[in-house]
């Protein structure tokens, strides 16, 4: 297959950095082109960027000139981590312009015609990108502590219901980007507040795990209220949740479903997807951000401690890890499946607009 070239928006951020890894050498994708704001435009990578990863910048990226936000790109697919401040109006213009963009920010979810995917749970809701009124296409993936909470309570739902959840988040600074919460704020301390995630939460899972009903999803039946924490952890959320459920079922009948769950990247064995999407740790102290974060290469949901809630019915620790599977792994398996599910093919919607953006992107009239 030859490979389509990619672009990445706000390739200097903290998720952006976290797409060039995963993007090297992609079976799917090229990394061809690197943009981030007026203030990185024109210079090499290495410079424009601070790069906050574990290991080094990759050797060809390095010396890449990034691009802004209005300099013409060649690439038809564009993963974005653009700062969701200016994030949407950016990304509306460029599917106007017929780009496929998928997109890590909040501002476009919630949109009626935006898929909001999770390709294990609502594959099927890629189908809202025929709706679209512009040439190009917007796909988006959850909020980082939403897919965790979607990631575990899909199954359950499909198989027992759920009526009602209770969750509180721990989650790490990296979410917060770079340079994020100062040092005097959070070492040593818990902030009990991060601005319109508990919204998130509450609004993106219904949607995750409604139902796509003609050209709408209609929203899950279930109450979430969601308490949100920072705390003084690198990398990984963790979830603490209480569920009620509509029929009955005790902790090893969840733990049954949760450990059985597989679901389309597993079938299709897309390269991103992790084999157990899924983990569940027995030890009674797990999950834990610094031992468990990397399991799966970050791209599965870990799950532990289920057990009954004397106020509803079941309750878990859930983990995962916020830049990868909450953020830029997840965009990649969302246009993995676009890829794998025919969504590109020969004759589509969106193979036209790649191909008028590779003709325009060598110069043709
Ligand atoms: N961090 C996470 O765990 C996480 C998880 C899920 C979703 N998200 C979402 O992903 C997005 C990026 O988050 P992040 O943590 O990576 O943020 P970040 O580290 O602050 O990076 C933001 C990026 O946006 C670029 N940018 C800022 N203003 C711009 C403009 N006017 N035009 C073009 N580019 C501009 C920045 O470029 P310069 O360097 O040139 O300023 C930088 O590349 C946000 O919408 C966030 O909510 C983050």
């Amino acid at each position: 297959m030859e490979r389509i070239p990619v672009a990445v928006l706000g390739a200097t951020g903290t998720v952006g950095q976290k797409f060039i890894l995963l993007l090297q050498d992609h079976p799917y994708f090229e990394l061809a082109e690197l943009v981030a704001s007026e203030r990185s435009a024109g210079k090499p990578y290495a410079q424009a960027c601070q790069w906050k990863q574990d290991s080094p910048i990759p050797r060809s990226l390095a010396q890449r000139t990034v691009k802004g936000t209005d300099d013409p790109l060649g690439s038809p697919i564009l993963f974005s981590g653009l700062d969701a401040t200016v994030a949407g109006p950016i990304e509306s213009r460029y599917a106007e312009r017929g780009y496929i963009v998928i997109s890590n920010s909040r501002n476009h979810r919630m949109d009626p015609d935006v898929p909001l995917v999770i390709p294990e749970i609502n594959h099927e809701h890629l189908d809202l990108i025929h709706r679209q009124n512009h040439p190009g296409a917007i796909i988006t993936n959850p909020n980082c502590s939403t897919i965790f909470l979607s990631m575990a309570l899909a199954p359950i739902h499909r198989e027992f219901g759920v009526e009602a959840v209770n969750v509180t988040t721990l989650q790490a600074i990296s979410g917060a980007g770079y340079p994020g919460v100062p040092s005097l704020d959070i070492v040593g301390n818990v902030i009990p507040y991060i601005g319109g995630e508990e919204e998130k939460m509450e609004s993106e899972t219904l949607k995750i795990l409604g139902r796509l009903a003609g050209d709408r999803v209609e929203p899950a039946p279930i109450r979430i209220s969601a308490q949100c924490t920072r705390v003084p952890v690198v990398d990984g959320h963790t979830e603490t949740l209480s569920l009620k459920l509509r029929s009955r079922a005790g902790p090893q009948d969840v733990a049954r479903v949760l450990r059985q769950f597989r679901s389309l990247p597993q079938e299709l064995a897309l390269p991103s997807a992790p084999g157990n999407p899924i983990v569940l740790l027995e030890d009674q102290d797990r999950p834990q951000p610094r031992r468990d974060v990397w399991l799966e290469k970050g791209m599965c949901t870990v799950v532990g401690r289920i057990r009954e809630c004397p106020v509803l019915d079941i309750k878990m620790v859930i983990l995962g890890h916020n830049t990868v599977r909450g953020a830029a792994g997840a965009a990649i398996l969302n246009a993995e499946t676009l890829v794998k599910k025919g969504y590109l093919g020969n004759g589509s919607r969106l193979h036209q607009a790649m191909n008028q953006r590779r003709l325009q992107a060598v110069g043709a009239p």
